[in-house]
């Protein structure tokens, strides 16, 4: 089974390894998608020797050939921004990263956990797009409570529940 995991620019992102060492445990096989204002966050090669696979951040130049397109089975969306979500959910793509998760939201199991603070998440245009994404069927996993502001470095990350949330029935 093949998990897309697109990894936006929230500090959690640095231990995205974590996620990828259960994730391969369960029998995943993984590709990440970066944000590019992510890209600073994550080791690329080590998430490439990891999977197997390059790090995507960009759309291809226009008029170069198409990578091979790999079947995906699933979504996740890890950590997930305050932006991302929003965007996501107003229906912009104005990243690689966005762009593939547009065709993927009603097409694959999709599962979106953010890390925002308490103001973040209490934001009218936050809840909405939650309320947007959860409507399209996107499965939206937010810590209650949300993490007091600038608490972000002393917070763990919830990647087995992440995780969880793909199984069927879950
Ligand atoms: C060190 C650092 C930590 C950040 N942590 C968060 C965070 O926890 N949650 C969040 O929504 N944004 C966080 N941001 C802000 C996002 O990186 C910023 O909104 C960025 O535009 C998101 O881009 P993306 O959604 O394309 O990944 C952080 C930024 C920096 C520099």
């Amino acid at each position: 089974m093949n998990l897309l995991v697109v990894v936006c620019a929230a500090g959690p992102a640095s231990d995205i390894g974590t996620l990828l060492a259960l994730a391969h445990a369960e029998g995943w096989t993984c590709r990440v998608v970066c944000t590019p204002s992510a890209v600073p966050f994550v080791d690329t090669a080590e998430i490439e020797r990891s999977t197997g696979h390059p790090v995507r951040s960009g759309y291809r130049p226009a008029g170069a050939p198409r990578p091979p397109q790999e079947p995906v089975d699933a979504v996740l969306v890890a950590p997930a921004t305050f932006n991302t979500v929003n965007k996501l959910a107003a229906g912009i793509a104005d990243t690689y990263a966005l762009g593939v998760l547009a065709e993927c939201v009603g097409d694959v199991p999709v599962v979106v956990v953010p890390f925002v603070n308490a103001a973040l998440a209490n934001r009218r245009p936050f809840r909405r797009a939650v309320d947007e994404l959860r409507a399209e069927g996107v499965r939206v996993l937010l810590a209650d409570p949300p993490h007091p502001r600038n608490s972000g470095p002393g917070v763990e990350f919830p990647w087995r529940d992440a995780l969880a949330a793909l199984r069927p029935g879950s």
